[in-house]
């Protein structure tokens, strides 16, 4: 049995890692914390009524959203002195069990502070970034770290292969411009709801955002792959829903990194979205040895701009089961 007291801590914990990004900020995921206050032991459930039917009718970002979480509950953790031991999938005959987090009393991480802060200033930012360019070694890096999480993440610094991304990436919008159930779906989470959803105001006019024809609210901002925005690829060696966990908990790692070190990051997924530029991505620019997961760019932001206010968040009771 948990006390009050452990039961408190782990649902700030929970709080953490719910910070994390979503798709359409959709927040697919449950929690249960339970175990005793020698051994608590918290799980990440698939919610799945927050799948999104029309852009992700298999589930790839629901699950890539809760690797993501999976990581910051990770990081959270090890911040709190908790060492985690995770079992991803560890039963089979419920798949939206995602993941079993055994915790252990441990030292306090050295890097608390900075990964505390990183969860907390973390947001996706998706005004233009400056033309400085990221420098390649700056890319590698965080596709080093990326890919110490189970994925291979790798950084697209050839002007062929990026080229091609791009090309596909508009494809991509084109085919989705198409599909009018999708555009109402992708309109209907701009907006969404006091917790969930994406902020108009966050959303840039034209130029490339998925949710472009949202309400324009800060004008002359734009955004979309521009040449000297860094580019990376999340990619796996298989295709099934623990490598999509694993691309989830790869982009997290990047992505709290890279707040660390001032870079902002936009994840791009409609080009994976859309079966054909999946495939495409796949033989043309990984060369087949590769299931593409995310792209996402990586840039500076203006120092000037003012900060983003960050996304609203699902009420911890209405994520956290019994
Ligand atoms: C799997 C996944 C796919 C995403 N795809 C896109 C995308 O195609 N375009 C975009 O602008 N943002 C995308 N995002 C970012 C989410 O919209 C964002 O995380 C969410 O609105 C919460 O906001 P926050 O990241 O500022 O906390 C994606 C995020 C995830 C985890």
């Amino acid at each position: 049995m948990l006390t009050h007291a452990t039961r408190t801590e782990l649902a700030a914990l929970v709080g953490l890692a719910c910070r994390a990004p979503s798709v359409h900020n959709t927040q697919p995921w449950l929690w249960r914390v339970d175990g005793s206050d020698e051994q608590p032991v918290v799980e990440l459930y698939a919610d799945t009524s927050r799948r999104l039917p029309a852009a992700d009718p298999a589930g790839r970002n629901l699950l890539v959203s809760c690797g993501a979480a999976l990581h910051h509950l990770r990081v959270g953790a090890a911040a709190h002195g908790w060492q985690p031991v995770v079992d991803r999938l560890p039963d089979v005959r419920r798949p939206d069990l995602l993941a079993r987090v055994a915790l252990r009393r441990g030292e306090v991480a050295e890097t608390a502070a900075r990964d505390l802060a990183a969860i907390a200033g973390r947001v996706t930012d998706r005004r233009r970034f400056t033309s400085w360019p990221v420098p390649d070694t700056r890319l590698e890096h965080l596709a080093a770290t990326g890919s110490e999480e189970g994925a291979t993440v790798v950084a697209l610094l050839d002007l062929a292969r990026r080229h091609r991304t791009e090309l596909l990436f508009s494809r991509a919008r084109t085919r989705q411009a198409e599909d009018r159930l999708l555009h109402a779906e992708q309109r209907a989470w701009v907006d969404h709801g006091a917790r969930d959803g994406v902020p108009g105001a966050l959303v840039p006019v034209g130029g490339g955002s998925r949710f472009e024809d949202a309400p324009p609210v800060e004008a002359g901002v734009e955004a979309g792959v521009e040449s000297t925005d860094g580019v990376l690829m999340i990619g796996t060696a298989d295709d099934a829903p623990l490598d999509h966990l694993r691309a989830g908990e790869a982009l997290s790692a990047l992505w709290l990194r890279a707040t660390t070190d001032r870079l902002s990051v936009v994840p791009l997924s409609q080009v994976v979205e859309v079966p054909e530029t999946r495939a495409a991505l796949r033989h043309e620019v990984l060369d087949g040895g590769l299931h593409p997961q995310l792209v996402v760019r990586i840039g500076w932001q203006e120092i000037a701009r003012s900060t983003l206010p960050r996304t609203p968040r699902r009420d911890l009771d209405d994520v956290l089961l019994g």
